[in-house]
């Protein structure tokens, strides 16, 4: 026995020297090989898991009279976009107040409208945007800005995370991709999987700094006026990595289904995805088997930096940045084609995409600062 396996347990030279002398290891399935083959989608599965201190904190802001509709937040909007002109043919270009356009420390993600929440395209009446942006300095937050569409103006609602039975905390994440079922938020956490957000249930909080509850038992969230707290999580499975950067609801799949795409600078050696999860509209929630959500679709897309994506059953639009200077692309793409490309199609820092079916409009938020634009682009997806 040389010097380097001195130190190394009989166990693991039976179980590991093998392996690796062997050629016959197997490889990950969850990988992608010619980087665009259909991938075996039950290796891909979520867990389910329910925030179980939430019921109890609802009942401290029912009782207290400090539960709010979404229509009372968009009337209560403090903010005004302005239409502006954007690179590219958008057939609208809202740009943020000149504080939110601007700042550094918050930047904007993940879109999505009334139209992924409701096949009506509007929830209670309204028709409705909803722009996630994370907290780039000082403490990690996600708030979500509520735009109203007949006014474009808005106001911002701070994600909480229940953390016991009278309190909450920040939400400390990317939320890179959001996307709006019903009464229920999905964001994406990179790494671990999604979070669901409960609609029905947003709070009004004292307008002070701090997030949580105070030691003279008020509730604040660093001087937002509303919190929008989490109901569940769907946890990544499986021990490789999965990178959940962007998510939509596709309306044109049976069931509904929300499509998990992978933003990678690089391929070498990094998969990059897209997978769909079913969702059931009954509650909400992705279809699961004793808490176990299985995807019902996977597969290997060759695309460098893409920020988000919609389907509509079998036809993929995706989109791809650059850099700040440099218009992001569009791909239109079906399995089994190879995928188009339209050069410039969007702005610089394209983000996450969404359908609105009702509508027949698609939507991006860009993100790098002073060229914030939430666009519209017209056009039917069948
Ligand atoms: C989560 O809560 C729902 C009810 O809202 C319940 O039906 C479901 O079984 C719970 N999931 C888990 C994994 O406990
Ligand atoms: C499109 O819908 C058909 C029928 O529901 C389904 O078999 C197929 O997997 C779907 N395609 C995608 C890419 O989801």
């Amino acid at each position: 026995m040389n010097r380097i396996l001195r130190g190394i347990t009989p166990a693991f030279l039976l179980c590991c020297a093998f392996q690796l002398a062997s050629p016959a290891v197997a490889a990950d399935a969850r990988a992608c090989d010619s980087g665009n083959e259909q991938l075996d989608s039950s290796l891909f599965t979520l867990q389910e898991s329910n925030n179980t201190y939430l019921p109890d904190l609802a009942k401290i802001f029912e009782a207290a009279g400090a539960k709010a509709t979404v229509s009372q937040v968009l009337d209560s909007a403090n903010r005004a976009m302005s239409k502006g002109s954007a690179p590219g043919s958008p057939d609208e270009a809202w740009l943020w107040n000149s504080g939110d356009s601007t700042t550094t420390k918050w930047i904007p993600q993940g879109t999505t409208s009334s139209g992924d929440a409701l096949a009506s395209g509007t929830y209670e009446g309204r028709n409705v945007w909803l722009v996630s942006w994370y907290q780039a300095e000082g403490d990690g937050n996600v708030r979500i800005s509520f735009v109203d569409r007949a006014t474009h103006q808005y106001r911002h609602v701070l994600l909480v995370e229940p953390s016991a039975k009278d309190n909450f905390k920040s939400v400390a994440i990317h939320a890179g991709g959001i996307a709006w079922y019903g009464n229920a938020l999905y964001v994406v956490d990179t790494s671990k999987g999604l979070r669901v957000f409960d609609m029905d249930n947003i709070w009004t909080v004292d307008i002070a700094d701090g997030v949580g509850k105070t030691s003279a038992g008020k509730y604040t969230a660093n001087s937002y006026a509303y919190v929008l707290p989490q109901s569940r999580s769907y946890t990544w499975q499986a021990s490789s990595s999965f990178r959940h950067s962007w998510v939509s609801v596709d309306r044109a799949d049976s069931p509904d289904t929300l499509l998990i795409g992978e933003y990678q600078t690089t391929d070498v050696n990094l998969p990059i995805r897209l997978v769909k999860y079913p969702l059931d509209y009954t509650n909400r929630r992705l279809q699961n088997t004793n808490g176990v959500v299985t995807a019902t679709w996977a597969h290997c897309v060759n695309i460098l930096r893409m920020q988000g994506g919609f389907a509509r059953n079998d036809t993929f639009y995706l989109g791809r940045s650059n850099n700040a200077n440099t218009n992001s692309d569009r791909w239109t793409w079906s399995p089994g084609s190879s995928a188009k490309i339209s050069t410039g199609f969007f702005p610089p820092g394209v983000e996450d995409l969404s359908y609105n079916e009702a509508r027949k409009e698609f939507y991006t938020s860009t993100e790098h600062v002073g060229k914030r634009w939430v666009l519209s682009y017209k056009g039917e997806v069948n």
